[in-house]
């Protein structure tokens, strides 16, 4: 990918960073199911030391630490400041003695070989600049025998959270086919493709399971709407495209779209990602 672009994936979300730390609260309990997946997929456990990739505000860094207790260690990685910055005044907050933190991209990661007894992503590994170095990157920091799992979202389709969004918006603004390639939420959706891409990159005994579960938080559709525009950074640069009263239009029709999924005052999506993990080789 040329690196004009990686720099435009990146100016993207030191932009979004603002957002999601204004949310991280919101955010952590959203995709709690999704830490907790990973949590089981790398068998983390007390006393483990965890590399997290492209953590953002902030998680799954934060849980992964209080489970690993004081006899381990998270090592917060993220290319982006605003996320960094928002991800270490969380810990500090929290009091969380046993985390690190580093602005650094996947594709460059500045830790030794073999020094990590397991390495996450969620929601990170669609937004690398180049999968194969970094997935390399982080395979040779991995102790052998190490356990590298991340979590990407499957189908748009099967995402109701993103698509009751995309679908009323690109009616609005005229949109190009999406490159399947090139970093996006959705990049590793089709099952298998990041399968091949981690044992491309060296690992083994390769697996992939689908991940059913609820985003669930205690907000309306009004806030949903503030949530999902603040976020993405796809739905705010259509968003700034259109004249007021379009917005309020697409607001409109997307708040009476999504209303089937509260009730009470509650949100809840059903939503599905997918989980590949992977070992580096212990020969
Ligand atoms: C959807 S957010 C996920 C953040 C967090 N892990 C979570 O689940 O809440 C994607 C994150 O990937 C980071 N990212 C973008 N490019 C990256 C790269 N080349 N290497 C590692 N992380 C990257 C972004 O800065 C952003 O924080």
């Amino acid at each position: 990918m040329a690196t004009e672009n990686a720099d435009q994936v990146l100016a993207a979300w030191e932009t979004s960073s603002q957002y999601w730390n204004k949310h991280q609260a919101l955010i952590e309990k959203m995709y709690a199911p999704l830490t907790r997946a990973l949590i089981e997929e790398a068998q983390i456990v007390a006393g483990r030391s965890v590399l997290d990739i492209g953590g953002g505000a902030g998680e799954p860094s934060l849980t992964i630490a209080r489970v690993v207790g004081p006899s381990g260690h998270v090592m917060f990685t993220d290319p982006t400041a605003g996320m960094v910055k928002a991800a270490r005044e969380e810990s500090e907050r929290r009091g969380l003695e046993n985390m690190e933190f580093h602005q650094c991209p996947a594709e460059d990661l500045p830790f030794p070989d073999d020094c990590f007894d397991v390495a996450v992503g969620r929601l990170s590994a669609m937004f690398f600049s180049d999968v194969t170095t970094a997935l390399r990157q982080i395979l040779r920091v991995v102790k052998p025998g190490g356990c590298v799992a991340l979590l990407v979202w499957a189908d748009r389709e099967l995402n109701p959270f993103f698509s009751v969004i995309t679908e009323i918006l690109d009616r609005f603004v005229p949109t190009e086919p999406e490159d399947e390639d090139a970093p996006a939420a959705f990049r590793f959706a089709r099952p298998g493709k990041l399968v091949k891409l981690l044992e491309g990159a060296g690992a083994v005994s390769v697996k992939e399971r689908m991940l059913k579960f609820e985003t669930e938080a205690p907000i309306d559709v009004a806030q949903f709407w503030e949530l999902r525009t603040e976020m993405s950074d796809t739905f705010r640069t259509k968003i700034a495209k259109l004249s007021a009263d379009e917005v309020m239009a697409v607001r409109d029709e997307v708040q009476k779209a999504a209303a089937v999924y509260f009730r009470n005052g509650s949100m809840s999506f059903p939503s599905q990602a997918l989980i590949i993990s992977g070992r580096k080789s212990s020969l």
